[in-house]
């Protein structure tokens, strides 16, 4: 086969009719959240992340400076409909109308908008009627986007893996029945009929931070790990947490009657620090799991995942900046690449041309955090009292510093003490199987119990 031959043979299978034009090229984008007061000015924003040769942007508004400031780039840029104008749009199309107009028309075409988006993970709020005003909202916004001729842009809503009730195993996949019936049918047939993409944001770290004994570190990480899980429902393999997550996503679309719904991962990343006590939020992970991200998804041929090999998923990292004004935990204010004053976290080439191997090594962190094993709230007490005896009974000198004179004795209260022996017992003898449970009295806390010269001991991850 001559060059032209395989050239062209390799063009045509690389097509399918799933991908409309411009979605063939896998590209990897960048979240510009704005809540930080601290942070350059758009187009000094716009110049940085074409410094990290991102292909996207996804803003959290349609703040004009920054549309501005990516024309004349070949940035494409998603924008979103605030939340609060929901209940505006959804029974009244002039409102529509007037919004597409005023905050699109004006940058259209000149700025690349490709994707507007009504919202932001509107169903992971309590539930209350905006839920209900979503998909006609989103209607609505599609209809004035076809009036005003603004032919390029897709309408959908970012969503989190929260609308599925159940994700394991993937085949399993299924959404919230509260939210089935009357918000997820109708919005499945809108994405599908319009051509438009099912936007979801999956972080791999909420699922690992929730169960990091149970979830390997590396499997979260995307890292190479000999660790593979097999459904064994749909027989397909899987090498990390991310694929297992977007699959059950796949499976819940496919259960709906929507098999071949593309999805758009409009959210994902991995904070590179945090609180104290949040586990395995630093720049050693951070940058694994994003470079990980970008290698996956920038991949050409497209790699795609288990339930579609080859399938082109847009993706977007979460965040270009540290955001000082995030409400929340520690980890909220520390998802970016790159510091407030434009200088990177870690290198990182969002264009999927860097191999990880020619990265600069990073400094390994001491551990990923540290684990405490803790007495229950409101545990039963004599239980409780037995269950301190056996953990005291197993292993060397396990409760010597609850013991008058010893230096946790003090307060002498049954709760401090269960929590004194639990932890001193998993420390010592987690290696050789034993486990936080104690029957359900106790729990693991990344919350350090120790106080004065009263040290608690605490299990490495
Ligand atoms: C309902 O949800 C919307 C969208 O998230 C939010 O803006 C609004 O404040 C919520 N309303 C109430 C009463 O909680
Ligand atoms: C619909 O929106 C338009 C434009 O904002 C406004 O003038 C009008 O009063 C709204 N209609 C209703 C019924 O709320
Ligand atoms: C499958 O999902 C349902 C909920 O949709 C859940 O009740 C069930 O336990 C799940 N099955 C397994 C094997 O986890
Ligand atoms: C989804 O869209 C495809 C392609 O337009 C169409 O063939 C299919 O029937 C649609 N599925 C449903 C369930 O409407
Ligand atoms: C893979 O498994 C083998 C043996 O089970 C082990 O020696 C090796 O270190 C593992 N490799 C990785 C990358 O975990
Ligand atoms: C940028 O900020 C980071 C974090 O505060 C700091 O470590 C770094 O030295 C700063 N870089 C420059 C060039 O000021
Ligand atoms: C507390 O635990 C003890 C010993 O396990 C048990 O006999 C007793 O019934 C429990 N009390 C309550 C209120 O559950
Ligand atoms: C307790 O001490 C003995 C003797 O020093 C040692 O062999 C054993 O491994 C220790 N057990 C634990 C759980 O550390």
């Amino acid at each position: 086969m001559d060059f032209f031959t395989s050239f062209l043979l390799l063009a045509l299978l690389s097509l399918s009719p799933s991908l409309s034009c411009g979605e063939m090229h896998p590209k990897v984008g960048v979240c510009y959240g704005e809540l930080g007061n601290n942070l350059p000015s758009p187009p000094e924003s716009i110049k940085l992340i074409q410094k990290l040769n991102a292909k996207r942007v996804k803003i959290y508004g349609t703040n004009p400076k920054i549309l501005k400031s990516i024309q004349g780039t070949n940035l494409q840029i998603s924008i979103m409909v605030p939340n609060q104008l929901i209940p505006d749009i959804f029974d009244n199309q002039t409102f529509a109308d007037q919004w597409v107009k005023t905050k699109v028309v004006p940058f259209y075409p000149k700025s690349n908008i490709r994707y507007l988006l009504v919202g932001n993970e509107i169903l992971s709020n309590p539930p209350n009627t905006t839920w209900f005003k979503l998909v006609p909202a989103m209607r609505k916004i599609r209809s004035s986007v076809k009036k005003f001729g603004l032919n390029k842009i897709k309408v959908g809503t970012p969503l989190a893996m929260d609308v599925l009730e159940s994700s394991f195993p993937p085949s399993n996949g299924t959404f919230r029945s509260d939210l089935t019936e009357e918000i997820i049918k109708p919005m499945l047939h809108f994405l599908n009929r319009t051509k438009s993409f099912f936007f979801v944001d999956v972080y791999t770290y909420f699922a690992w931070v929730s169960q990091p004994l149970q979830i390997n570190l590396d499997y979260a990480l995307l890292q190479p790990t000999n660790i593979t899980y097999t459904d064994p429902v749909s027989g397909l393999t899987y090498f990390n947490l991310l694929d297992q997550m977007l699959d059950a996503l796949v499976f819940a679309m496919k259960r709906l009657g929507y098999p071949n719904l593309r999805l758009f991962l409009a959210e994902t990343g991995w904070p590179n620090g945090g609180d104290p006590d949040q586990l395995g939020a630093n720049i050693y992970n951070a940058a694994t799991y994003n470079r990980n991200v970008v290698k996956k998804f920038a991949a050409k041929p497209p790699i795609g995942i288990p339930t579609r090999p080859g399938e082109v998923i847009p993706t977007m990292i979460f965040a270009l900046y540290n955001e000082n004004q995030k409400p929340g935990p520690g980890t909220e204010r520390h998802f970016g690449l790159l510091y407030p004053n434009g200088s990177h976290v870690y290198p990182i080439d969002l264009s999927g041309k860097t191999p990880n191997s020619d990265y600069p090594p990073l400094e390994k962190p001491a551990s990923n955090g540290k684990l405490w094993c803790v007495a229950a709230q409101g545990s039963n007490k004599t239980a409780l009292a037995a269950a301190v005896s056996y953990a005291c009974s197993q292993g060397n000198r396990t409760c010597d510093p609850i013991q008058p004179g010893g230096k946790c004795y003090k307060p002498n209260s049954l709760i401090k003490h269960a929590s004194y022996a639990f932890s001193s017992y998993w420390a010592q003898l987690r290696t050789a199987g034993a486990t936080c449970s104690f029957n359900g009295l106790a729990v693991m806390t990344s919350r350090d119990p120790s106080y004065g010269s009263c040290k608690y001991p605490n299990v490495n991850l």
